[in-house]
């Protein structure tokens, strides 16, 4: 029997690099999430003289995988010309041309808007129920109150007694790539409870659409390995050689620097992760040491050490897939919890 068990530490402050820090972007974990999405819902609450009110609200079903920082962008095209004539709780990147508005002018004329989250200390007047959190989302599974973020955008500018299309398109960056979002479609209105859950209320139209992650489309190589040790054997297993890449191997793989260099300030560089130069060159290595082997139980000590230049991690999850975690798991210094088992094979 297999069960997985998950450990956190959060919030921890920021951790310089090479400290205990996280694999949280990974290609190992996958797997053992079959349904994870991150789902994409626009609510029409109000009709305008000229369109629409709607909330969007972005809700992160992955059980472990988080959204840090520099957080979600959501794009998408609009079907006709629409316009955002205002917008809170989140922001449009681009006003776009409006030259052809001359009264009101839009909060957004862009065909293709890109909508960023508002910081948590954003002036009241541009707040939303439940917005802001600086593009940040908590996995499922660790803060399910966390793990969505709403924003209201009047959308306008519609032809005739049109009610409006669904936006064409979607994209979600979370933060890189790695989202494909589906179309969005019309689903049964959103219903909410009212005085103190008697009454029902129920929005005038609902569209969802669901993103699916992909490590293959997020990360060229991959992002952590493991390493192994054992108190009765003196070698240790390390990270197979170029498990992430190597040194050499192109532009396809992380840019690594020797320890103690200084991080090199060049513009090209300011989108790719720098990692400290290994043999394994992984942004993130997993080390698994059994400590000893008792009669009734074993203890391992796990370290997880940050490579990457790049990031501080400041809340971080492993997942550990392990035959024996049938019998009681204790964890120190962690929280943990066992998963349910999803039936598939498949190890970082
Ligand atoms: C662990 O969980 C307990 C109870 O849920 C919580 O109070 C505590 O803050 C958590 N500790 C960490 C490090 O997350
Ligand atoms: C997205 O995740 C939720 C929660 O796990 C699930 O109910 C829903 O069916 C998923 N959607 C798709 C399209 O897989
Ligand atoms: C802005 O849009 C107007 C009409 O919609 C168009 O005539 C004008 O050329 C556009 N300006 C630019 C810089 O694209
Ligand atoms: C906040 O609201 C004010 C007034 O409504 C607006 O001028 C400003 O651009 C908004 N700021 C952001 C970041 O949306
Ligand atoms: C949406 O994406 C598809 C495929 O990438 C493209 O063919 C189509 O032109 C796009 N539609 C709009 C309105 O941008
Ligand atoms: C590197 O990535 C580019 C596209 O990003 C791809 O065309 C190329 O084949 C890759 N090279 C290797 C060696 O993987
Ligand atoms: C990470 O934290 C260390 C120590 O607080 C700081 O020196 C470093 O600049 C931070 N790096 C990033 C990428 O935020």
């Amino acid at each position: 029997m297999k069960l997985r068990i998950f450990a956190r530490i959060s919030p921890l402050a920021l951790v310089s690099a090479i400290v205990l820090t996280l694999c949280s972007l990974s290609d190992c974990y996958d797997p053992m999430d079959p349904n994870g999405n991150i789902t994409v819902t626009f609510d029409t609450y109000k009709w305008t003289t000229d369109g629409y009110m709607a909330r969007v609200t972005i809700q992160n079903y992955h059980q472990y995988r988080h959204i840090e920082k520099p957080g979600w962008k959501l794009g998408w095209t609009w079907a006709r010309d629409e316009v955002i004539w205002s917008m809170s709780g989140a922001f449009a990147a681009q006003q776009g041309n409006c030259s052809s508005f001359k009264f009101q002018i839009p909060h957004s004329c862009k065909k293709n808007p890109v909508i960023l989250d508002l910081i948590p200390d954003a002036s009241p007047e541009n707040r939303s129920e439940d917005c802001c959190h600086g593009g940040l989302l908590s996995a499922w599974a660790i803060d399910p109150s966390k793990s969505f973020s709403s924003f209201e955008i009047q959308v306008g500018n519609l032809e005739g007694s049109s009610t409006g299309h669904a936006p064409l398109n979607l994209t979600l960056m979370a933060p890189g790539p790695g989202y494909t979002c589906g179309p969005l479609v019309d689903t049964d209105p959103t219903v909410s409870s009212d005085i103190g859950g008697r009454r029902e209320v129920q929005v005038f139209r609902t569209w969802k659409s669901t993103c699916i992650y992909s490590s293959f489309l997020a990360n060229k190589a991959p992002v952590c390995c493991v390493s192994l040790s054992t108190f009765y054997n003196p070698r240790i297993t390390s990270c197979p050689t170029c498990s992430c890449g190597c040194k050499d191997a192109g532009p396809n793989t992380s840019f690594c620097i020797s320890e103690g260099t200084a991080l090199p300030q060049s513009d090209a560089l300011s989108d790719t992760d720098v990692v400290q130069c290994t043999n394994h060159n992984c942004p993130v290595r997993v080390h698994w040491h059994l400590k000893n082997n008792y009669l009734d139980h074993w203890r391992v000590k796990l370290t997880v050490s940050n490579y990457n230049y790049k990031r501080n991690y400041s809340s971080w999850n492993v997942l550990v897939q392990h035959p024996g975690f049938g019998q009681s798991v204790i964890t120190y210094s962690f929280n943990s919890s066992i998963l349910p088992t999803v039936g598939l094979e498949g190890d970082c």
